[in-house]
């Protein structure tokens, strides 16, 4: 259990003393590579081998019923994230605890019996970046940071800048300068300070743990408070499991930027299953990514453990990073859990938006656009059983990139107000 516990906090603040409890069940920090323990603070690499570092945990006994009497957002999983028992009371988005929909018509359309579409998209900035970015709000809270900041592909930034609007923390988000302009407009709507950058997400990156390692109190929400902040994306995983009924599914298709959501979602699973919550059984996790940045899926394909960085170039800019930190452990979970990791190019991309809203009335952007290409290609080569549970997972808006299905949609006809004109176009038959 967290006693009061000392932190070195972002370079130049000194040690900080943390509030009992400051995060919840977490106990440490540990080495994902060497197993190297570490006390809770704003760290996110090993100081032995430079491995990322992950938030360890003496988890209490949690029922199913504790849980359910919780409130409709993430916070009904506080007894498992690394946040405080009073989390409620501290301003945040209250993200989480969306819709899983029987995606029947898309199922049919695809030959797949048994399909959900867990819709992301109706968080409160509109992707799932708003889970993460609660968690990494929570920690710099505790750390006593005095900036919220992100390198991000665009819903990050979004997400940031408005939870730190409504917590009321200065926020500093730093963006590729080519992103589309809606992701920009719904970053600049709460802050005053984006950053557009001349380069791509790997230059923002590089220029945001500068920043870091240079300006005091800073926390970079996927950067030095990483740890935390990624720790968000289990709630995906705790949702679907409830929402099934306290089930784990067959299969489950997620999108690959970082890596670091399907990790969690994994994490989330296995958790579940420790703590007696759910049955154990096999699942397989599929990850999704755009030719265009594909360095996780190419790995894949070559069977080997190496990934390559790449100069992204797709239309899917939210998952365009070259890099990706977490891509060897999407690898892992996707060969140990029998699944795959495919990329699809952005015709296939666009189709999938539009695949998506005919069969579900669900507008995907072009992350959920990858997602839902990628599900169909992997029923297509017969990597995906169609006969077991499957789960695919929209993270984001469709009217964030609209430029992507623009000009491919549009009136079907431009007419005269006249009902003569309007039965001239056939569209009454
Ligand atoms: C809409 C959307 N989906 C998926 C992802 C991928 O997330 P991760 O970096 O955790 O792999 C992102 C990342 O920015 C995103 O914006
Ligand atoms: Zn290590």
């Amino acid at each position: 259990m967290s006693a009061v516990t000392t932190a070195i906090a972002p370079t130049g603040t000194g040690a900080t003393t943390l509030r009992e409890g400051a995060f919840g069940h977490a106990t440490g920090l540990s080495c994902r590579e060497c197993g190297h323990a570490i006390a809770l603070g704003p760290h996110y690499a090993c100081p032995e081998c430079f491995g990322p570092l992950e938030i360890a945990y003496d988890f209490p006994a949690v029922t199913r019923e504790q849980i359910e009497a919780g409130p409709a957002n993430i916070w009904r999983y506080k007894a498992l994230l690394p946040v405080p028992a009073d989390i409620e009371q501290s301003p945040n988005m209250e993200p989480g605890f969306t819709r899983l929909l029987k995606a029947g018509n898309l199922g049919r359309e695809l030959g797949i019996d048994n399909l959900w579409v867990k819709d992301d998209s109706t968080n409160p900035t509109h992707s799932f970046k708003d889970r993460v970015v609660a968690c990494a709000l929570s920690a710099a809270r505790e750390f006593g940071s005095k900036v919220f900041a992100c390198p991000s592909t665009g819903n990050l930034a979004n997400a940031v800048a408005a939870a730190g609007a409504r917590a009321g923390i200065k926020t500093v988000v730093f963006i590729p300068s080519n992103l589309e302009r809606a992701k920009q407009v719904n970053s600049a709507v709460y802050t005053d300070s984006l950053v557009a950058v001349d380069g791509n997400y790997d230059d923002v990156n590089k220029l945001a743990s500068e920043i870091a390692g240079e300006e005091d109190g800073w926390a970079f929400v996927n950067v030095n408070v990483r740890p935390y902040y990624a720790e968000g994306s289990k709630t995906l995983g705790y949702e679907i499991a409830e929402q099934l009924g306290w089930r784990l599914p067959d299969q489950i298709v997620i999108p690959v930027a970082s890596g670091s959501q399907l990790t969690k979602v994994d994490k989330a699973f296995q958790e579940l299953i420790k703590l007696g919550l759910v049955e154990d059984k096999p699942y397989k996790v599929f990850g999704a990514q755009a030719t265009g940045c594909s360095p996780v899926s190419v790995a894949y394909k070559a069977g080997t453990d190496a990934i390559r960085p790449v100069k992204p170039d797709t239309i899917a800019k939210s998952l365009a990073i070259g890099n990706p930190a977490d891509g060897i452990y999407v690898l892992d979970i996707c060969r140990r859990t029998g699944g795959a990791v495919e990329d699809i190019t952005d015709e296939q991309v666009r189709e999938g938006i539009l695949l998506l809203a005919r069969t579900e009335g669900i507008f995907t952007e072009t992350a959920g656009g990858t997602t839902v290409g990628v599900l169909k290609k992997l029923v297509e080569t017969g990597q995906l059983d169609t006969s077991l549970e499957t789960v695919v997972i929209n993270t984001g808006m469709g009217l964030k990139t609209l430029d992507a299905v623009a000009d491919s949609v549009g009136p079907a006809a431009t007419i005269a107000p006249s009902y003569a004109v309007f039965a001239a176009t056939g569209l009454a038959d």
